[in-house]
């Protein structure tokens, strides 16, 4: 199994979507390692204690540097030595070092069709805001690898939501969620650690080969 560190900053639905997920038995390769949360108070952090998972919280609020948050938090997630990090409605836009130290290692979940209302300002309700503001008929949730440029790394999974006449910010999130992020989140986590042990596997089958 793959260890896996999920980052939070708020309600947490995506992240208990994977709980459910694994508990439905539908992640055998994910070890739902650790949650760590940039606020103590998040809902996300119920969640993951509800769930038996291991929490770390570092307070954002405590902070006037970004800089200094990002290498607070690269060090936290580091002793976990995680095969995959899950950006699951974590808010803050970090400096290129976390992208840079766990390159390849990162995906992320956005609640739109990138590259649609991403980057800096579009996060969580505000997303949906603009996807209304702009009369978009169809938009979804993408997972995509975390680059040091926000929304804009390689494209894992999309899933399209059709918006409806009288859609609010709120209707069409809670659509987004239900219909988008909540399915495509668990598959690509799952497909993301099945690939990571088929690699691991073969490092070690070179490793034997050369060393025989
Ligand atoms: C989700 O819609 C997620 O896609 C979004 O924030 C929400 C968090 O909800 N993430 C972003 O906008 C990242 N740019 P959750 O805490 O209930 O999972």
């Amino acid at each position: 199994m793959t260890d896996v560190v999920i980052m939070v900053s708020g309600g947490g639905t995506n992240l208990q979507a994977l709980i459910d997920a694994k508990s439905r038995g539908k992640l055998p390769h994910v070890n739902l390692r650790a949650v760590v949360s940039s606020s103590s108070n998040a809902y996300a952090v119920t969640r993951a204690e509800c769930a038996g998972i291991e929490t770390v919280s570092l307070d954002i609020k405590g902070y006037s540097d970004r800089g200094q948050y990002t290498r607070d938090l690269c060090g936290l997630i580091r002793n976990y030595n995680p095969g995959l990090i899950v950006t699951a409605g974590f808010l803050y836009v970090l400096t290129p070092e976390f992208a840079e130290e766990f390159d390849g290692r990162v995906i992320n979940i956005h609640p739109s069709l990138l590259p649609s209302f991403g980057g800096v300002g579009c996060y969580g309700i505000h997303v949906h805001e603009k996807a209304l503001a702009a009369g978009v008929k169809v938009t979804g949730a993408t997972v995509h690898y975390v680059t040091a440029i926000p929304d804009t790394g390689p494209i894992i999974a999309q899933k399209a939501v059709e918006v409806l006449d009288g859609d609010t910010p709120e209707t069409l999130q809670q659509r987004v969620m239900r219909e988008a992020e909540w399915v495509i989140l668990p598959k690509a986590v799952e497909a993301f650690c099945i690939k990571n042990q088929v690699n691991q596997r073969q490092k070690g089958h070179n490793y034997d080969t050369f060393a025989s």
